[in-house]
């Protein structure tokens, strides 16, 4: 962000801040139909509040467009009230110095007590709460058409062996097993779901997460990647470019079998009237049951010209706080709460089982965060991880020997 911290400079001096008094811009890209849902929640509980919403949504899955979108316009010295921002990317802002502190609602509200220490740690800028968390989002899932599975008599998968079984059992019987779409942050999504199943947590911890050299290279990251191309020949030849819901709906639809992907997915199913268990099942994905990959959605929020704009804001961060929205936002998005001692009682099966081994995965140390969803490593060293994981996707030359060495090179990057 060097382009942008020189930029702001000149942008600060002729800036001219068009935001209105308790009009709260929201940058998102929840667009999708369970997002829009979810999205909808979040605009009722603020009109409640007296102020006026103004919608900000830029399309496009896991937020590339929606960053975008957002440089610019803080470039330009006009930022939204609050965007969608997560993980170690609010520090980089916050290094911007465009952030700005809600620490007066958090202290009123105790979210020090209500967040697990090591989320209030990402939502703070040097001290201070300059996000506030919407919620816990499980990335290591498998969304399956259990009909279609029934149909080629292949069993509901739990290690990485019985997936390919299942997947070429789907494939006999003219079955499409895997609903893939071919875009740089869903590759990511689903190589880091593999590098959890085949190497584990500590593993997963050391390459992706601490982005040590010796393991990025190492024998069980050219596993790792041998295991990821594998599922190629099980995708669909329109595969490349395809949406995340659009796969999403070849699963509800009965035009595929299995998505690896988040539990935003959910939201899909639950918005096409569909019920887990029994038009859907969700299952970790194979050889990660233990292991819980974490997304935490999160609103950063940015310095505002008046005190009327300031209160706009502050009112946006403790309605996302507040146990009603953390409720009936979960129950669309497909994600669980984040604050503490929520009740879970309205949550499907999949919610449950998610809060069940999101606690479960803490105790053991199993808890990781996610690579492809910005809550592990700065956002120039994604991009880069993006680009090989990718290119070994698509490029059938390259060997995963090679991927694994331009891994390496590519965690280097800042
Ligand atoms: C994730 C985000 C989710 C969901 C998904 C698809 O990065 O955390 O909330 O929206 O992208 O867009």
């Amino acid at each position: 962000m060097q382009v942008l911290r020189t930029t702001l400079c000149a942008a600060a001096m002729a800036a001219a801040f068009t935001a209105h008094a308790a009009e709260v811009e929201v940058l998102h890209w929840w667009t999708s139909g369970g997002e829009a849902k979810a999205a909808a929640e979040l605009k009722k509980m603020l009109e409640a509040k007296g102020h006026k919403w103004k919608d900000f949504a830029v399309a496009g899955g896991a937020g590339e467009n929606a960053m975008t979108a957002l440089k610019t316009r803080v470039v330009s010295g006009n930022p939204p009230t609050a965007a969608q921002i997560k993980g170690p990317a609010i520090q980089e802002w916050g290094e911007e110095g465009v952030l700005a502190s809600i620490d007066d609602v958090a202290k009123k509200e105790g979210w020090d007590k209500l967040l697990p220490p090591v989320v209030a740690n990402v939502m703070k800028y040097k001290g201070s709460y300059v996000a506030v968390p919407v919620n816990v989002h499980r990335v290591n899932w498998l969304w399956v058409n259990p009909e279609l599975l029934k149909k080629a008599k292949a069993k509901v998968p739990t290690t990485l062996d019985e997936f390919f079984a299942t997947a070429e059992a789907l494939k006999k019987a003219g079955v499409q097993p895997v609903a893939y779409g071919g875009q740089p942050w869903q590759d990511a999504t689903v190589f880091e779901s593999v590098v959890l199943g085949v190497g584990g947590v500590d593993f997963y911890r050391k390459s992706l997460v601490q982005l040590d050299q010796n393991s990025l290279k190492s024998p069980t990251m050219v596993k790792a990647l041998e295991t990821f191309k594998r599922i190629k020949p099980y995708t669909d030849k329109n595969a490349p470019g395809r949406e995340w819901n659009l796969a999403t709906a070849m699963v509800i639809n009965g035009k595929a079998a299995m998505q690896f992907m988040g539990d935003w997915a959910k939201g899909e199913f639950l918005a096409a009237g569909k019920v887990p268990g029994k038009d859907f099942l969700c299952v970790a994905v194979p050889g990660t049951a233990t292991a819980f990959t974490f997304n935490i959605d999160s609103f950063a929020m940015f310095k505002l010209p008046n005190k009327d704009a300031e209160k706009g804001e502050k009112d946006f961060a403790s309605a996302v706080m507040s146990p009603q929205f953390q409720e009936v936002f979960n129950l669309n998005k497909g994600s669980i709460p984040v604050r503490a001692g929520m009740n879970m009682a309205k949550f499907d099966a999949c919610g449950q089982q998610s809060a069940k081994d999101f606690a479960a995965a803490s105790q053991k140390s199993a808890l990781v965060p996610s690579m492809a969803h910005g809550m592990a490593v700065h956002s120039a060293t994604q991009g880069a991880i993006y680009d090989v994981v990718s290119q070994f996707w698509n490029d059938d030359r390259m060997s995963a020997r090679q991927a694994a060495d331009k891994l390496a090179a590519a965690a280097k990057v800042r």
